[in-house]
């Protein structure tokens, strides 16, 4: 049996995921706020140290898997809690799980960002300074200072920089013999989705958000994906993002991929 360490699997895609990858024989080791294993706050440093060490722990230092579903959306307050969350919750935990996942069997790793990562280009993501100097202050503070903006400001800023912090591991991952993907999933039903839907500053454009399949995703859907990453099926799939979003990053960039 294969032990994988997976984030946000109390609810939405992390528990659709959970379920997915019992049903195909890997034990998990849960990571969040409620409902897992280890019972940690990603938001804050001493969190993920916790969340590390605990992990570490309990695999005995080797991890066939790693799934990084936790994350928080644009509606989230305070703001800079996205941040920390969606990028620093997600990357801190890569790098010092890298060393157990050498150690694995077949090792895959499978971090979730969103088609958001497309909507704000690195060239011109605010955070993007930020987040090369790892400085999680300083990424709060442009995000807490962006007003209206903030939300989707640290929504899109920092799956943007999540899909980055990826794809720029992708030569030592590959040297380390550890396999590294994102998907980036489009609107799916969820209690995050919900979250949206009801805060009227962001209800009227998620409720827009319909792509050219004509309904949004279930987590089931995202789960699938996941579990075929982290399948010898995926044996050649390194530093991919595969959008599972009916269609709409496509559908509103269609010369950019
Ligand atoms: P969700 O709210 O159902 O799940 C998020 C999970 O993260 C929960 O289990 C929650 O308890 C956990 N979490 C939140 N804050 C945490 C913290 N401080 N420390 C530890 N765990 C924490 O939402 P959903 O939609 O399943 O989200 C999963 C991932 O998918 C997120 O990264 C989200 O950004 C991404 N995503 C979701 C989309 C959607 O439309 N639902 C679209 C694109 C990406």
């Amino acid at each position: 049996m294969s032990t994988v360490v997976m984030t946000g699997c109390a609810t939405g895609i992390g528990a659709s995921t959970r379920k997915a990858l019992e049903a195909a024989g890997h034990k998990i080791i849960g990571i969040d706020i409620r409902d897992a294993e280890i019972i940690a706050d990603l938001s804050t440093a001493q969190g993920r140290k916790q969340a590390l060490a605990q992990a570490l722990e309990q695999s005995g230092g080797m991890l066939d898997g790693l799934v990084l579903c936790a994350g928080l959306g644009a509606q989230f307050r305070p703001v800079g809690k996205v941040v920390s969350v969606n990028y620093f919750g997600a990357v801190e935990l890569l790098d010092g799980l890298l060393p157990a996942l050498q150690r694995g069997k077949a090792p895959a790793a499978v971090v979730i960002s969103s088609v958001a990562s497309a909507h704000l280009p690195w060239e011109k993501n605010p955070l993007a300074a930020a987040f090369e100097s790892g400085d999680e202050a300083a990424a709060q503070a442009i995000v807490s200072a962006a007003g209206e903006q903030g939300g989707n400001l640290a929504y899109a800023g920092s799956k943007n920089g999540l899909t980055v912090a990826v794809r720029k591991r992708v030569t030592a991952w590959g040297q380390a013999g550890v396999r590294l993907n994102t998907i980036a999933p489009g609107a799916t039903e969820t209690p995050l989705l919900q979250a949206g839907l009801q805060d009227a500053r962001f209800s009227e454009s998620i409720a827009k958000f319909i792509p050219p399949m004509g309904r949004r995703a279930e987590p089931a859907e995202m789960a699938s994906v996941i579990a075929f990453l982290m399948s010898a099926a995926a044996s050649y799939v390194h530093g991919a993002q595969i959008c599972v979003d009916g269609g709409i990053d496509a559908q509103m960039r269609p010369t950019q991929f």
